[in-house]
């Protein structure tokens, strides 16, 4: 089959396969297959850039960085809604309605906590997507849009049309990438709302391509254009079109259907994978709509019921400090036991001492309890009315709760540490940290078993563990513990050997580094060996990876040889596993420096494919380098390659190389 058919076939049948996933949440490929057709058209159009489709899935990963968004106004202002609280206010509404002698027929839709964009179709093919802005103008970030898998890049029609909806981020994302953020010492994100603007708002769109943002689109522009009615209609054309719309959205009728939908839609909030934090209720007929009319700022056909706020009051009993496995104190509101949506809570995280400050709390206070992107209780402040001057102030502690060394603080970290490697909950949370599912998942052995062992004496190290095998009898004496599950907890430790690299160089600790950065270095370098052997300036040509992480490395493995030894003699598998390393003579560990403008591929989609067979791209030219990359309107790096001797590789050269790729 020629090039180009294949492309188009590909194209379509990645786009489909996509739409059964994201969209229906129907898959119908595996994710190997999906993975083995992507390279398959990767690779094509890396040799036929003249047939890349617009609609091609390679898109989603994200094109080239830009360093500001450009500003576009709305061809039809992005409207906001006006919000009702209460059934009283509900009733308002509708009566208003009834007033322009319309009987109302309601939709009755969730109000998705994230933030409104527009996407215009050309010819059925996505050509822009705009944040909502201040209603007028938003933001191009049409790149940061491709990524995300469940906006359709073609619909099934070739047509000219503007659609809106919500940007958002699942529950358990959020939780994920606040999990990684803490592990590299950034704040965390508050909501998914915020994470859903940041991520959105990402400069790189690979970094939003990573953030899995996803999408439900609620509302057709123009919808006469299409000889469509109503409301409700249009939400059955839009999904028609490809776009993912929300299931639970229904034709209510009266505003006893919206009271009813809006009880249904409490009960099952919690189970929702997404937040939402109230109900919209739209007037269906779009003739109508028109003769209602709209506010500077509102539609008048249309309404957001809000939740009453998930907030409730307890008593702050304590603030007691915590000292994680890199030595970080964080303070810990001790509550009294309460109930917030459907969950008991009796302790929360304050974070650091700034915070327990900005927040005024003394202990004995009763304090406010929410909880952010509905599932980390958070203590959102004191209520003063309520103290009576018993109250005791916060006061941060100055040596460690564990073993007594003074604190310190690192430049102008907000976080205390303590700095003592030797302290016993900085151990202890080193090997919980260990056997975590993140890192060498060793189930069976949960943080009271490991804090256990730790007292006992039985496992001081992270060597240790894999000597427990030896130990078994006195383990037996040990209360709690059957021979079986015994047993079972000796075979998954043993088990744990072949976790691979990636799994292994999270779990050993290594400051900054998340799990999601150890696999990007896994992938790079295949192996631990050749990780060791790297420089700062080396680590920094990797992206993902800046200055002062490299430097964590570096240092890491200085100050670590002996251990690595140790671990590799007791059988630990240090390769990655599962996939195989691709590499090239002319391109595997050489480095590269990119100039100019070649026809038919981004800087990044060059860099992604050089670094895809573990080439090296850095930005100056120095007598390190091995090959420069000359397209039109090269700068001044072509001219220090030229003095320096340096191999160049002109524009048909890198393209001939890269067509002999496999
Ligand atoms: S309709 C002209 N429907 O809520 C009507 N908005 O507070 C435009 N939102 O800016 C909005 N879910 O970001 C509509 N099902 C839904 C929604 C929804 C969430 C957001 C939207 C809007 C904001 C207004």
């Amino acid at each position: 089959m020629d090039a180009q058919k294949r492309i188009t076939e590909l194209t379509n049948i990645l786009n489909e396969a996509s739409y059964r996933y994201y969209v229906l949440d129907d898959p119908t490929l595996t994710d190997q297959e999906y993975d083995k057709y992507l390279r398959e058209l990767i690779n094509l159009e890396t040799k036929y850039p003249e047939y890349l489709k617009p609609d091609s899935p390679s898109q989603r990963v994200g094109g080239t960085a830009v360093d500001k968004f450009n500003k576009v106004t709305h061809k039809i202002p992005m409207l906001s809604l006006a919000n009702v609280f209460n059934e009283a206010e509900i009733k308002d509404f509708d009566a208003k309605i009834k007033k322009e002698g319309i009987t109302p027929e309601y939709v009755c839709e969730y109000k998705i906590d994230g933030l409104s964009i527009s996407l215009i179709y050309e010819n059925g093919i996505l050509v822009q997507g705009i944040t909502r802005g201040d209603g007028i103008t938003g933001e191009d970030v049409t790149g940061n849009i491709k990524t995300i898998k469940s906006v359709p890049l073609k619909l099934t029609q070739p047509i000219d049309v503007e659609v809106r909806g919500e940007v958002f981020m699942h529950k358990e994302t959020l939780q994920k990438l606040n999990k990684e953020r803490e592990e590299q010492l950034l704040p965390v994100l508050a909501n998914v709302r915020n994470a859903a603007a940041g991520s959105l708002r990402q400069l790189d769109p690979k970094i939003a391509a990573q953030r899995e943002l996803d999408t439900f689109i609620y509302y057709l522009m123009e919808p006469e254009k299409f000889g469509i009615k109503t409301h409700y209609e249009a939400l059955q054309f839009l999904k028609e079109l490809g776009f993912k719309t929300n299931p639970a959205s229904a034709l209510v009728g009266n505003v006893a259907g919206v009271l009813k939908y809006i009880n249904e839609a409490q009960k099952v909030r919690d189970k929702l994978s997404y937040d939402i934090d109230g109900v919209v209720m739209k007037h269906n007929n779009f003739l109508e709509q028109q003769e209602i009319g709209y506010t500077a700022k509102y539609p008048k056909w249309a309404t957001a019921y809000k939740f009453p706020a998930q907030e409730v009051l307890t008593k702050l009993k304590d603030i007691i400090f915590t000292v994680g496995r890199t030595g970080r104190i964080t303070p810990n509101a001790i509550l009294e036991p309460v109930i917030l949506m459907g969950s008991t809570i009796s302790r929360a995280t304050l974070h650091n001492a700034d915070y327990v400050i900005s927040k005024n709390l003394k202990i004995g206070d009763i304090v406010s309890i929410k909880k952010a992107g509905d599932v980390i209780p958070a203590v959102t402040g004191a209520v003063i009315e309520r103290r009576d001057g018993t109250e005791k102030d916060f006061q941060m502690i100055s040596v460690c709760p564990m073993c007594d060394t003074p604190l310190i603080k690192k430049n102008d970290q907000v976080d205390y540490f303590c700095p003592n490697t030797s302290c016993p909950a900085r151990k202890i949370n080193s090997l919980i940290h260990y056997v975590s599912r993140d890192a060498m998942n060793i189930e069976g052995l949960g943080e009271e078993i490991v804090e256990e062992l730790y007292n006992l004496g039985f496992v001081k190290r992270i060597p240790d563990f894999y000597s427990l095998k030896d130990k078994k009898d006195q383990l037996l004496e040990f209360d709690g513990y059957g021979e079986q599950s015994i047993n079972k907890i000796l075979e998954n430790i043993e088990a744990s050997k072949q976790s691979g690299l990636a799994r292994v160089l999270f779990a050993i600790g290594i400051s900054g580094i998340g799990s999601k950065t150890a696999k990007v270095l896994a992938h790079h370098f295949g192996n631990i060996d050749l990780l060791m052997n790297q420089t700062v300036e080396d680590l920094e040509k990797i992206s993902d990876i800046g200055e002062t992480l490299a430097t964590n490395i570096v240092n890491y493995f200085q100050e670590h040889k002996d251990f690595i030894t140790e671990l590799k003699n007791i059988g630990i598998n240090m390769n990655e596993v599962g996939s195989e390393r691709k590499t090239n003579e002319l391109i595997t560990n050489k480095k590269f420096v990119i100039t100019g403008t070649i026809n038919g591929y981004t800087r990044n989609e060059i860099k992604d494919i050089l670094e895809s067979y573990d080439g090296i791209v850095s930005e100056s030219v120095s007598k390190n380098t091995d090959v420069v990359i000359v397209g039109d309107a090269p700068g001044s790096k072509y001219d220090k390659a030229l003095s320096l001797n340096i191999t160049i590789w002109d524009e048909p050269k890198l393209k001939e190389i890269f067509a002999s790729l496999h």
